[in-house]
């Protein structure tokens, strides 16, 4: 790798729109992604984070099941100690994984070892379901402990997140991959409440539901797979599944404004108000995500037309998280508006 300079191409940080927390804090409002799948490897991924920070990212999603952030570490130790970036200049996620829900103050305290930071700026639960499934697993396997959404056991998980606020190891928390009827007994129940909830948001899977009862409770959505996901592996892949970079609406303001239509995603979740974290290893691609959000506008009359294209297409079903044989991944996202029972 080379030594971690900024970047001459790149975007001003401050001309990056910021969002403010329930908790006052201030986040980029775009970010990377940092899931290589098994198409990139940990260190083209690490590389690809020290290419976006030097051209103007401050923004880095991380979760530990992604394998990787002991090489994303190394990167953020070469740029903190090179002093052209300060820590509370950059935002750093992680998330803990489903195996780990009874031992969240071990799992953070290995995020932060291997990302060598002393703080993370949010740390989720990565899945409100504690369903543990090996690696690369087919999704029709079903753990046989595996168990539906149990609000107690996820309270026991909340009350470890909020020990690490007041331990100072992270300044805020939050969830994601959660529903709405999960999410109100959480505000219910917790004594802090979540200030972000990571979820799929893309053109054609909008959450309008979800996003505005984000909005209303003053909870930052954060959307995930923002283009679509559209190289994701086959195996991910349903055949009912639509492609939002080829949708008229976005290949027509593409058009207009002679950018990728993978670039108006982006622009759209921006101005929308989630925040988007899309993935790139590819510095043209990851710059010009973050150089959309500074310049050219989507209009009035394109963010309406957005609004007509959701096809309620989801793409991470969840599959694997499910805890009986007959069940659909449906079971999962509560779709009755009533947390599917056990
Ligand atoms: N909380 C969760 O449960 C959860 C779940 C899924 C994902 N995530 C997070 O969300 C991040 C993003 O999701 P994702 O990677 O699945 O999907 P995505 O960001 O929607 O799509 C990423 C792909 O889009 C292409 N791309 C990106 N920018 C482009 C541009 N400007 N022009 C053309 N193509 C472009 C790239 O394809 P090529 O590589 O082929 O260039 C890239 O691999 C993940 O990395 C992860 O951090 C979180």
């Amino acid at each position: 790798m080379d030594k971690f300079a900024i970047a001459k191409n790149g975007i001003d940080p401050n001309l990056v729109p910021k969002r403010t927390l329930h908790t006052g804090s201030q986040i980029p409002a775009i970010g990377l992604g940092t899931f290589g799948s098994d198409r990139f490897s940990y260190e083209q991924v690490a590389e690809a984070v020290k290419g976006a920070i030097s051209v103007g990212y401050r923004h880095i999603d991380c979760a530990s099941v992604y394998g990787n952030e002991d090489e994303i570490g190394k990167v953020f130790k070469e740029v903190l100690d090179s002093g052209e970036v300060k820590r509370d200049e950059l935002w750093v996620t992680s998330k803990v994984w489903n195996d780990m829900h009874d031992r969240v103050v071990e799992s953070c305290e290995k995020s932060l070892k291997d990302l060598q930071l002393d703080y993370l700026d949010l740390f989720l639960v990565h899945w409100p379901f504690p369903n543990y499934h090996a690696e690369g697993c087919d999704i029709t396997s079903r753990s046989p402990d595996a168990k539906a959404y149990i609000h107690e056991d996820f309270m026991k998980t909340w009350a470890q997140m909020e020990s690490l606020v007041e331990k100072g190891l992270v300044k805020n928390i939050g969830t994601s991959n959660m529903t709405i009827p999960k999410m109100k007994l959480l505000l219910r129940d917790a004594k802090i409440k979540p200030a972000c909830n990571e979820m799929e948001q893309h053109p054609h899977f909008q959450q309008p539901k979800f996003f505005q009862f984000c909005m209303d409770n003053d909870i930052q959505p954060i959307g995930f797979c923002p283009i679509g996901s559209p190289t994701r592996p086959d195996r991910d892949k349903a055949d009912s599944d639509t492609v939002d970079i080829e949708d008229p609406v976005v290949q027509k303001i593409a058009k207009r404004l002679n950018v990728h239509p993978a670039v108006v995603c982006v622009k759209w979740a921006v101005q929308r108000g989630q925040i988007p974290i899309p993935f790139s290893v590819h510095q043209n691609e990851y710059l010009g995500n973050l150089q959309s959000v500074t310049k050219d506008p989507i209009t009035d009359q394109e963010m309406a037309e957005f609004s007509q294209i959701d096809k309620n297409c989801r793409l991470i079903k969840g599959d694997v998280f499910l805890w009986k044989d007959d069940q659909t991944w449906e079971s999962l996202w509560d779709l009755d508006d009533e947390i599917t029972p056990a």
